[in-house]
């Protein structure tokens, strides 16, 4: 894409992440990874299928970086505030990734499709989440990643880690932010004395998940969770970024988790079926 503005035209959007993101009239900026191709090629696939709710991709700007749609509305952050934490804003955040999975049925990777990863080596010794891929999925809703219109989830932005998985799977990251399938003490006061496991199931049943993959969900959350455990782990090892935010809490976060996740499995299991 090629244009002329000044620097000034470009506005830094907050994010909570470390991805410098700049908003250049309606497109945004950010610097291109090596699976940005291949994230473009999936936006464009949705964006084909009628889905409106991702940003459209661009190609690339004259100083290298992706292009793509600016998303209008607003975007939370941690901890997610009490206008964005409700039961309706979660069966509809159900409704827009159900959306999302079935505009991306049928998409095949092109050849050598990169996806991306949290840094750090593959793990030894870890099971996969998926055995079988049933399509890809953006893998990643912290509130950071979904755009609000109308007091309401409309888009989902940072396709990044989007990558092969299974709709349960998917839906288990989401689950993870917004139920929240984590501790109480690590939740924003909006969710602290959330009922987990009636969110759960209110998100099953706006997604219209059927009884497979109702039954699937508390498994997959807790593979999920000894997953995190060892591949944040070891991108602390290898990335500042990550060291620091598991030196400061995020390694006690997910120990939390785990156990929370292991002592709540059985209540999670009867909401959902
Ligand atoms: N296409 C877009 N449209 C509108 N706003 C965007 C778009 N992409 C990013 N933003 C804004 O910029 C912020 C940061 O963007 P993004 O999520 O891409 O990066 P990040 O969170 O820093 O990266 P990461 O998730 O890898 O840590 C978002 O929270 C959002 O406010
Ligand atoms: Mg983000």
């Amino acid at each position: 894409m090629s244009e002329h503005h000044e620097p000034a035209d470009e506005v830094l959007l907050e994010g909570e992440g470390w991805t410098e993101v700049y908003r250049v009239g309606d497109t945004v900026r950010r610097p291109a990874r090596p699976q940005t191709a291949t994230v473009h090629a999936f936006l464009a696939y949705l964006n084909q299928r009628g889905f409106t709710g991702a940003p459209r991709p661009f190609g690339y700007d004259p100083k290298g970086r992706e292009v793509l749609s600016y998303v209008d509305g607003v975007v939370p952050k941690e901890p997610l505030p009490g206008w964005a934490a409700g039961e309706r804003q979660l069966a509809e955040l159900a409704r827009l990734i159900r959306r999302a999975h079935d505009a991306a049925e049928g998409w095949d990777p092109p050849p050598g499709a990169v996806f991306g990863s949290i840094p750090g080596p593959p793990q030894q010794g870890t099971e996969p989440l998926v055995a079988e891929p049933e399509l890809v999925a953006h893998q990643d809703y912290c509130p950071g990643n979904v755009v609000f219109r109308g007091g309401m989830p409309a888009a989902l932005i940072d396709f990044d880690l989007a990558r092969p998985t299974t709709r349960v799977a998917d839906a288990v990251n989401a689950m993870y932010w917004w139920a929240p399938l984590c501790h109480p003490q690590d939740r924003g006061p909006a969710l602290a004395g959330a009922d987990a496991a009636r969110r759960v199931r209110i998100f099953a049943d706006a997604y219209g998940m059927d009884e497979v993959q109702r039954s699937g969900i508390v498994d997959a959350a807790l593979r999920r969770q000894r997953i995190s455990a060892v591949t944040m782990r070891a991108a602390a090892e290898s990335d500042p970024v990550f060291r620091r935010w598991w030196d400061e809490g995020m390694k006690d976060k997910l120990s939390r988790a785990e156990s929370w996740l292991t002592a709540h499995a059985p209540a999670l299991r009867e909401a959902l079926l």
